[in-house]
């Protein structure tokens, strides 16, 4: 609603429009729930993904578990109370990864600009490794109907 009417007074003002950066992964979906993203697309603009791997989250990290003390962000506080589901689901996403040869960031990152209405995503890689690991997505951003719908199943049990 706020987006909505942000992007009216812009309109009136004649005043560019292009992006909204907001909280959105494979775990925190609020930006479709709430309609946001049809809103931007409605207005031309895109969707800026930050924390697109969950603040690490969707990454091969925590397929283990996630430890007590991981800093939950605000938007992924719900999983606090249901960390053992969710490695489940980190290990089956994981699992689709693996069949595509792809790692698990990899994967969230192609998930999230298979979109055309998210054109960029804010990553937060602190090594070289893991920025070279996270640009390899390119070489596989194609999702077909299958992996789509068994990703939903996943994210949706
Ligand atoms: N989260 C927010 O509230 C927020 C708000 C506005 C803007 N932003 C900006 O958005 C950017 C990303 O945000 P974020 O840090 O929340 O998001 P993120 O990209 O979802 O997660 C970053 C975490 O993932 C780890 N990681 C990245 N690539 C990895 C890989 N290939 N393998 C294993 N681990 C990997 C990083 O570890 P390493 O550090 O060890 O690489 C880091 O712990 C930041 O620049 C931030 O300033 C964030």
């Amino acid at each position: 609603e706020q987006t909505a009417a942000i992007a009216e007074i812009f309109d009136e003002l004649h005043t560019p429009f292009i992006g909204n950066q907001v909280s959105y992964n494979m775990l925190n979906r609020e930006a479709e729930t709430t309609g946001l993203l049809d809103v931007l697309d409605a207005h031309h603009a895109g969707l800026i993904a930050y924390g697109p791997l969950a603040e690490g989250l969707l990454t091969d990290r925590y397929l283990d578990g996630i430890p007590a003390d991981f800093p939950l962000h605000r938007t992924n506080s719900f999983i606090a109370d249901n960390r053992e589901a969710y490695v489940a689901k980190l290990n089956a996403l994981n699992a689709i990864a693996q069949q595509r040869g792809q790692t698990l960031a990899q994967l969230a990152m192609a998930w999230l600009l298979r979109d055309p209405r998210v054109p960029s995503i804010v990553i937060g890689a602190s090594s070289v490794e893991h920025l070279l690991d996270n640009v390899r997505v390119a070489d596989n951003m194609t999702l077909s109907a299958e992996e789509l719908a068994a990703i939903e199943s996943i994210l949706n049990d």
